[in-house]
């Protein structure tokens, strides 16, 4: 049904709405939370009952314009508030201001009034039932306007009830994480499809039964769409229904090797594809609205569905929503979804955090504004968007002996990839990340904007004690410094003049009297202790790090630099972001 297009060529042309979607005193959100802008792609994430769904809500409340929440999704007894902030533009001042009036409070003429407010950014909030739902102005950037706003008679009433919603009026139609499709009795008089997947399988029935809805909409465009979607996982030759002794119909799959599989009895997989495609191909026809007035919420298409098919499934309605000009949200834990919109610009990523009291919405800007730098670390996205933590290290190396380090001073109960991630900055490219605000700067990634749970270790590379590190590396420290955030700048010269000597005699058998020299480069004084060894291992660090970490013991290491209060530092931060 929807052409190929090119993902990425298209969306660098899409514009996004700059329209700022707030909510408090709603569930879980006690302060001001929300939407900075509404893309055509928006990427819910975050833990588990921190809030994605509740800001699907949020949507809902805006498309049908019902303001007025239900009692038990007050926060603290008081009643949610939605927000809204955008510019104001010439068409809305030119028809909030008219140019025929003179006089009043605003003395002149209205119009040339009005104009200076093209441009402006206001803020109001809206409440109330559809019906009788009202804009209350909450800021005007106002300044060096006379009068102002609120004393120019009614315009402070009359702007922002004019400040256009482009959300209202749209239909909102949901995916819930909890959907099913089984069998069901006949209704050809009611034909609804719920938002948990009640009366598909009988909506389908009336699709290929009924002479008043096109049959080709079930067997040619969704068995199109099927196919597209699972490609080489599975060839669809036909959907047909069939009427049981219990009066129940069923919906049946035919499989070219397979024959014909009941879709009750199908893996839950296809059942979520048959319900994505459901929304995009039955449902606008049923109710009878094309599907640009639909906005759609997909919650955890993930469930049960195997990575390379939820890329197709999301290429699918990716493609649908250019073809059909739509706009959805998906709520998600997949790192697939994240890390196949993290670098799209027609996309963002809403990362939901819940601290025990209330949930925030942090915008992840990072991966788009800075496409390339990203890519050129080889880092993903969801990496450091979903782990608890991340540590910053230069490369494998430091990687094998950091988390022996962290296994030995946590006694095992401190793990990677359960309480910490650990990504590899790359020497070279340390200069690109920085920690500072990305509103401070103006290039540059911001490593703890995205994950705020960070700390890095940076090889100081000082040869003597005189000599100074270098400006980038003072720069991160300072940086992280400012946030409390750990910079492990190493004590001696790298990484390796942490390695104590009873770790080289164990390795090598040789017998050895002192430590590394705190700035002497460790490969000589490997060579000079084994020849030929420092030489060969310079080139193989990784390999030489898997070797030496058995031999390594927290006793042996303690006697070297100020490792021991370095390290427990780190596991306190672990410890922290897991607590
Ligand atoms: N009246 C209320 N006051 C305060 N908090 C509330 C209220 N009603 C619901 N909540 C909280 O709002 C949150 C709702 O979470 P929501 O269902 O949006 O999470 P989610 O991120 O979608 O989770 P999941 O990934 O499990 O689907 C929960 O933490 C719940 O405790
Ligand atoms: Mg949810």
């Amino acid at each position: 049904m929807f052409s190929p297009t090119s993902i990425r060529y298209i969306s660098r042309n899409y514009i996004v709405h700059q329209l700022e979607i707030m909510v408090k005193n709603y569930k879980c959100f006690s302060e001001e939370v929300g939407f900075d802008a509404i893309q055509r792609v928006n990427l819910i994430i975050g833990r588990n009952n921190s809030g994605k769904s509740s800001l699907l809500d949020l949507i809902d409340a805006v498309t049908s314009k019902k303001y007025e929440f239900d009692r038990s999704t007050w926060r603290d007894n008081q009643r949610p508030q939605v927000f809204f902030q955008s510019v104001v533009t010439e068409e809305v001042a030119t028809r909030t201001f008219p140019n025929n009036t003179r006089g009043g409070q605003i003395g002149g003429n209205h119009g040339d009034y009005g104009r200076q407010y093209i441009g402006k950014t206001i803020k109001w909030s809206k409440s109330g039932e559809e019906r009788n739902n009202n804009s209350i102005l909450i800021y005007c950037d106002d300044e060096g306007i006379r009068p102002p706003l609120r004393q120019s008679g009614d315009y402070h009433k009359h702007l922002p009830k004019n400040m256009p919603i482009f959300l209202e009026g749209k239909v909102f139609r949901r995916l819930l994480a909890e959907r099913d499709i089984l069998p069901e009795p006949a209704s050809t008089t009611d034909i609804k499809i719920s938002t948990n997947g009640t009366g598909l399988t009988n909506a389908i029935q009336c699709f290929i039964n009924k002479s008043d809805l096109p049959s080709d909409l079930v067997e040619r465009n969704i068995l199109e769409g099927l196919n597209e979607i699972f490609a080489h996982d599975a060839g669809f030759t036909d959907i047909v229904c069939q009427l049981h002794d219990n009066n129940a119909w069923e919906i049946y799959l035919e499989e070219e090797h397979k024959g014909r599989i009941p879709l009750s009895q199908s893996g839950s997989g296809l059942k979520t594809v048959m319900s994505v495609l459901a929304c995009l191909i039955l449902v606008p026809h049923l109710e009878g609205k094309p599907l640009n007035s639909y906005v759609f919420g997909f919650e955890e298409l993930e469930n049960n569905i195997h990575p390379a098919l939820l890329r197709r499934l999301n290429e699918y309605i990716y493609k649908a929503s250019i073809e059909h000009d739509f706009i959805y949200f998906l709520t998600t834990h997949s790192n697939v979804l994240i890390d196949q919109f993290s670098k799209q610009s027609d996309a963002q990523i809403i990362h939901v955090t819940h601290d025990q009291q209330s949930s925030k919405c942090t915008t992840a800007k990072t991966y788009i504004e800075n496409n390339g730098i990203l890519d050129d670390l080889d880092i993903r996205a969801s990496d450091i968007l979903q782990s608890n933590g991340v540590i910053w290290v230069e490369g494998p190396s430091d990687r094998i002996y950091l988390n022996r380090w962290i296994d030995l001073w946590s006694n095992g109960t401190l793990k990677e990839g359960t309480h910490y991630q650990i990504i590899f900055y790359g020497g070279r490219l340390l200069s690109h990340l920085t920690a500072e605000n990305p509103e401070d700067i103006e290039s540059g990634i911001s490593i703890l904007n995205a994950n705020r749970n960070a700390l890095i270790l940076i090889d100081s590379d000082k040869r003597s004690r005189q000599s100074r590190i270098n400006d980038t590396k003072q720069r991160i420290k300072d940086e992280f410094d400012a946030l409390n955030a750990f910079c492990w700048i190493t004590r001696g010269k790298e990484i390796e003049n942490y390695i104590p000597l009873e770790v080289v005699s164990a390795r090598w058998g040789v017998h050895v009297t002192e430590h590394v020299g705190r700035y002497d480069n460790y490969f000589d004084y490997l060579d000079q202790l084994v020849s030929g060894e420092g030489t060969k291992y310079s080139s193989k660090k990784t390999l030489m790090a898997e070797e030496l970490i058995p031999h390594m013991t927290r006793e042996n290491l303690s006697q070297m630099l100020n490792i021991s209060d370095s390290m427990e530092r780190v596991c306190r931060s672990i410890e922290s972001w897991n607590s």
